[in-house]
């Protein structure tokens, strides 16, 4: 059985068909939330769906009109049933029209913060922000989680493994240039690696191009087999165990 521990369910491209493409689904899922409607809306499904579990945040091209209470609202839905961890958070310097860098950074720091309050573990967007994401990490050792879909150095992916944190694997690692991440999955301990979607977005090969869904997370599951000179079983196995284990689920 495979886990999908990142894929955005409550996304719009999903309107049409999300209750039957995720029964589809044999496996479990974590949907992280982008802003307070869409956490919201991650914990709804959460309830309606036996194997779906549910991340609230605040996404940094979502933390512009971010006011101090957000957070109480966020401390709220943290607390209800299913919800195994904050995210999606972190830096995002990729798109020059997000928010100013000094306020994501702001919001990024809040919601760790919130994250030690509740002693959960966190799921960390980091898209050209790698110097100031591990700065900021840096600052809460006793946080742990996941940074989804590294893409980050295999230098840094040293500190961030020696500090316990785990690392999310998604399309890109099946496509052609994808050496670096390759890298990265090569010296990644097997007992730190996660397996992720990010769906609607960044289909792996061969579905490129398309929608993508958790069930296209087996492509990642056979390449990080390949990697790792496993059968995409004993990955699928072992990527369960690792997700059930950060998350908490039993
Ligand atoms: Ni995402």
């Amino acid at each position: 059985m495979l886990f999908d521990t990142h894929a955005h369910y409550d996304d719009e491209a999903f309107d049409a068909d999300r209750d039957a493409v995720l029964a589809a689904f044999d496996g479990l899922v974590i949907d992280p939330g982008c802003t307070l409607d869409s956490s919201r809306a991650a914990v709804a499904l959460a309830a309606r769906h036996p194997h779906v579990y549910a991340a609230v945040g605040i996404h940094p091209e979502n933390c512009g009109d971010f006011v101090p209470q957000h957070m109480d609202e966020l401390r709220q839905l943290a607390c209800q049933p299913k919800v195994v961890a904050i995210g999606e958070i972190g830096l995002d310097y990729y798109w020059a029209e997000n928010p100013p860098r000094e306020f994501q950074q702001q919001v990024f720091r809040a919601q760790l913060e919130l994250a030690l309050e509740l002693d959960l573990p966190v799921i960390i967007h980091d898209r050209e922000a790698h110097g100031d994401t591990l700065a900021i990490v840096r600052e809460f050792p006793a946080l742990r989680g996941v940074f989804h879909c590294y893409s980050g150095s295999a230098e840094m992916a040293r500190e961030l493994l020696d500090r316990g944190w785990y690392l999310g694997f998604d399309g890109p690692v099946t496509y052609k240039n994808a050496r670096k991440t390759v890298e990265v999955a090569e010296m990644a301990p097997l007992d730190r690696i996660l397996i992720e979607t990010d769906s609607p977005y960044l289909s792996p090969v061969p579905m490129r191009g398309k929608r993508n869904d958790s069930r296209n997370v087996a492509y990642i599951a056979e390449k990080l087999a390949q990697i790792k000179s496993m059968t995409p079983e004993e990955m699928a196995d072992l990527t369960m165990a690792n997700g059930r284990k950060l998350f908490g689920i039993q």
